[in-house]
């Protein structure tokens, strides 16, 4: 695909956005804002033995992170948590296979920073480095 095609895949994604909604009663749960702009999103997930059974979003953003919230709930499903920890930047930028650029890669890792940092919660260890950074 060109980088059209993934803007315009991205926009569909935003207006049509996969596994929105709330969770009751989750395995674990996360809210992150983005500081600069006032975007925020809560992710929410279920387990089965070490995996994502189910997991959800809610929340306000701009196109790209509220489209990488889209793509990325739909890509963790089955997923490890330990799978799922090894994920940085980079692992989004390949799943919403365009590059935001420096100014926009806040937008783009915020669902995976909640993801992580839930799963950190739920783990009851503490955030790690390299989701600090995300
Ligand atoms: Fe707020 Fe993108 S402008 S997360």
């Amino acid at each position: 695909m060109d980088s059209d095609m993934y803007a315009d895949e991205l926009i569909e994604q935003y207006e049509h956005p996969h596994n929105k909604g709330a969770i009751e009663n989750p395995d674990g749960e996360m809210h992150e804002h983005n500081p600069l702009c006032g975007d925020d999103i809560t992710i929410y997930f279920i387990l089965q033995g070490d995996a994502i059974k189910d997991v959800k979003f809610s929340g306000t953003g701009c196109v790209i992170s509220m489209s990488t919230a889209s793509k990325l709930t739909d890509f963790v499903k089955g997923k490890t948590m330990g799978e799922i920890g090894g994920m940085g930047a980079k692992n989004v930028i390949d799943l919403i296979g365009i590059d935001p650029g420096p100014a926009r890669l806040k937008c783009a890792t915020l669902s995976l920073r909640a993801l992580k940092e839930a799963i950190f919660l739920h783990e009851h260890k503490a955030v790690d480095a390299e989701t600090k950074k995300l």
